[in-house]
C-alpha cells in the first residue's frame, strides 16, 4: 500500500497568477476574493503582484490590495516583486513574505522582467537583504522550471545550479513554477532528483503547477510521493490568459483539497466556503472556471458519508 505525507499545505494564488492572466478587475473584487480565501482555512495566499503596471495591468493598486484585506491570524499573504523596487513596494504595503521570480531560461526570464538570469539573480540577492532588514522572509520562485515554451527542455541540472545560487542569496525558501504546464511526473522526479543531489531537502520544496495540459493533479501525486509537501493551487483554476488560446490556470484549489483531504493528507481547509470562493471568482471574472467539484459539491463529504 502507498504512503503520502500526512499534511500539505496548499497556497492559493489566485489572486496573484489567477487575476494577472484576466482582464483586470477592480481592486473591490480583489479584496473580496482575499477576505473570502483568508477565512477556509488557507494559511497562506500570495496575494498579488509588485510589478510594473504597464506590464501587468491587472495587478495595478497592490498597495490599496494589502491595506483593505482582512489580515486574519494564522494567514500569511505574499507578493511577487521582479527587482528591488517591487520589494521596497511589498514591504512597504506589508506584506508577510517577499516572493521573487527568476526563470530558469534565458530567454523567458528576459521577456518576463527585461533582464538576464545573472541580473536576476543578483538583484534576488540585493532584495533578500532588504527583505531580511525588515524582518520579511523571501522565498524564490523558479519559472520554467519543467520546460521554457521559447527554449523547450529545461536541464534540471541547470534549475538545481540556480537554486544553490539563490539560496546563497539568502531565499529562505524556494519553489518552481511550471509555468506553461510543461510538467509531467517523468519530470517531476527528474527534478527532485537534481535537487536531491545540491542536497535540498524535499520538505522545503514548493512546486507551482498549471494545468494546461491535464497533468496537474497527477504531478502533485508525483511530487506527494517524493515527500513533496507545499504546492500552489488556484481557486476555480482562476487564470490562463483569455486572449491565448489554450492557456489554462493552476491547479484547481478545490479540486486539490478534495483530493489530499480523501486521501488522507490533511491541508487544514475547509472544503465548502472554499467552493463558495469559486463560484465568487467566476462572478468576478464573468466566466465559467474549470474548476470541477465546484461544479458536483464536496464529494469528499459523499465518500466519508458511504464509508461510514
Ligand atoms: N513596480 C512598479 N513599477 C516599476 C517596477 C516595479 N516593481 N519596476 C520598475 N518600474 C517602473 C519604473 O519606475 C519605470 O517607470 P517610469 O517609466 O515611470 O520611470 C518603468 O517601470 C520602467 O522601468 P525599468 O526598470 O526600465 O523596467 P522595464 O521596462 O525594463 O520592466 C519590469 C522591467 C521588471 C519592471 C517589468 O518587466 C515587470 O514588471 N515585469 C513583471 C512581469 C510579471 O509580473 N510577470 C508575471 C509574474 S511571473
Ligand atoms: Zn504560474
Amino acid at each position: 500500500m502507498r504512503t503520502w505525507p500526512e499534511a500539505a499545505e496548499i497556497r492559493e494564488v489566485g489572486p496573484r497568477d489567477g487575476l494577472q492572466n484576466e482582464a483586470p478587475v477592480p481592486v473591490e473584487a480583489r479584496v473580496r476574493l482575499i477576505d473570502a480565501l483568508s477565512a477556509t482555512g488557507l494559511h497562506r495566499i500570495e496575494a498579488t503582484s509588485f510589478v510594473s503596471p504597464q506590464a501587468i495591468p491587472a495587478m495595478a493598486g497592490a498597495e490599496e490590495v494589502m491595506a483593505r484585506i482582512a489580515r486574519p491570524p494564522g494567514v500569511r499573504f505574499g507578493g511577487l516583486v521582479p527587482n528591488v523596487r517591487g520589494a521596497e513596494r511589498a514591504i512597504a504595503a506589508g506584506v508577510d513574505e517577499v516572493e521573487v521570480v527568476v526563470s530558469a531560461s534565458e530567454t523567458h526570464n528576459r521577456r518576463n522582467v527585461r533582464r538576464s538570469v545573472t541580473e536576476s539573480i543578483a538583484g534576488a540577492a540585493e532584495l533578500a537583504t532588504l527583505a531580511h532588514d525588515a524582518g520579511k522572509p523571501v522565498e524564490a520562485i523558479v519559472s520554467t522550471a519543467f520546460g521554457c515554451p521559447y527554449e523547450g527542455d529545461v536541464p534540471p541540472e541547470r534549475v538545481a545550479a540556480l537554486v544553490v545560487q539563490l539560496r546563497a542569496g539568502g531565499a529562505d525558501r524556494v519553489s518552481f513554477g511550471d509555468t506553461t504546464g510543461m510538467a509531467t511526473p517523468r519530470r517531476v522526479d527528474a527534478l527532485l532528483d537534481a535537487l536531491d543531489a545540491t542536497g535540498l531537502d524535499p520538505t522545503s520544496v514548493a512546486l507551482h503547477f498549471h494545468n494546461t495540459r491535464g497533468t496537474g493533479l497527477a504531478n502533485v501525486l508525483a511530487a506527494l510521493e517524493r515527500g513533496v509537501t507545499r504546492f500552489d493551487a488556484s481557486v476555480g483554476g482562476l487564470g490562463g490568459c483569455p486572449y491565448a488560446p489554450g492557456a489554462t490556470g493552476n491547479v484547481v484549489t478545490e479540486d486539490l483539497v478534495h483530493m489530499l483531504e480523501d486521501m488522507g493528507v490533511h491541508t487544514g481547509v475547509d472544503l465548502e466556503p472554499l467552493i463558495r470562493c469559486a463560484h465568487l471568482a467566476q462572478e468576478i471574472v464573468g466566466r465559467e472556471l474549470p474548476g470541477q467539484v465546484m461544479r458536483s459539491g464536496p464529494r469528499t463529504k459523499t465518500v466519508e458519508a458511504s464509508t461510514a
